[in-house]
């Protein structure tokens, strides 16, 4: 074999190594790489053990699939000896057709958190959730529990809309110290892989508080009081993609655990600390 050949090969083993770190399914750019032995999960099609998209979806001439009901929470859940949703990249593609309503026409992507409802107090509906909200604003939310627990909007940025049109969303969010909390969203805006960060926030304790407190919320590791202005540092069972007033096209959902700013393993497992949310 020449030196060419021999650099040729080199090459191109080179390029296979970086395709497989920079890309995850369906050639998707991948922002951050996958935590060593990471959770990950992948829509493919409705009937799957970890999927529960609570709604009826339909599948489209295109292999996409669009919702009925606007209020949509297409939730990605965990078992008993799976490890919770903590350091996460959230990614998917999705074509917004009309909206129904105009009371909070959005897209949201979320982690940290379980069951959304008043059972046991809402203290298990805690979150890091990304929006992109029609008239087009981009930003992020912390919720210390549910319903009142709500920030403010936090690093706020208008973007535009896009309707009728697919777009890329990727929400992103780990640990940068024990209980220090990094978000991060980008936007694909032309569906061509080109991913653009576009806002980003970290978030500390005592930096910014939910809107009310409840007393009866415990932090899920320490099983002590939950601050109000407590950072959602642990992980939850439920990772999602919400819609709210609109009907929409969805493909290439995808979930990852990765390895970005502390970078540990992660120790919780199916829904400890979460009671009102576990998956059979
Ligand atoms: C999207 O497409 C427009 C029009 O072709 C182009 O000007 C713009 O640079 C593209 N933006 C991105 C982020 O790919």
């Amino acid at each position: 074999m020449s030196i060419l050949h021999l650099l040729l090969l080199l090459l191109s083993l080179l390029c296979t190594t970086l395709a497989v770190s920079i890309t995850q399914h369906n050639g998707i750019k991948q922002i951050y790489p996958t935590k060593q032995n990471g959770r990950q999960w992948t829509f493919t099609q409705p009937k799957d053990p970890y999927f529960d998209p609570r709604q009826t979806i339909v599948k489209q001439s295109d292999g996409s699939y669009q919702n009925t009901e606007p209020q949509t929470r297409l939730e990605i859940h965990t078992k008993a000896n799976d490890v919770m949703w903590r350091d996460v990249e959230l990614t998917g593609y999705f074509k917004v057709n009309k909206k129904t309503g105009d009371k909070m026409p959005q897209l949201v992507l979320y982690a940290r958190g379980g069951r959304h409802t008043t059972k046991g107090g809402g203290c298990d509906g805690t979150s890091i959730k990304g929006y992109y909200n029609f008239p087009g604003d981009l930003f992020f939310k912390k919720e210390v529990w549910h319903t009142g627990g709500y920030t403010a909007r936090l690093s706020n940025k208008h973007y535009g809309q896009i309707i009728n049109k697919w777009v890329g969303l990727k929400m992103v969010m780990y640990n940068t110290a024990p209980q220090n909390v990094k978000m991060e969203l980008y936007v694909d805006r032309n569906a061509t892989n080109n991913w653009v960060k576009e806002i980003e926030f970290e978030d500390h304790p005592g930096q910014v508080k939910g809107k009310e407190h409840k007393a009866e919320c415990k932090n899920p590791i320490t099983k002590r009081e939950r601050a109000q202005d407590a950072t959602i540092y642990y992980g939850g069972p439920i990772a999602a993609f919400r819609a709210d007033d609109i009907i929409f096209q969805f493909k290439d959902l995808n979930v990852r655990e990765i390895c970005a700013g502390t970078c540990d393993q992660v120790q919780q497992k199916g829904c400890e600390g979460f009671p009102d949310s576990c998956h059979k």
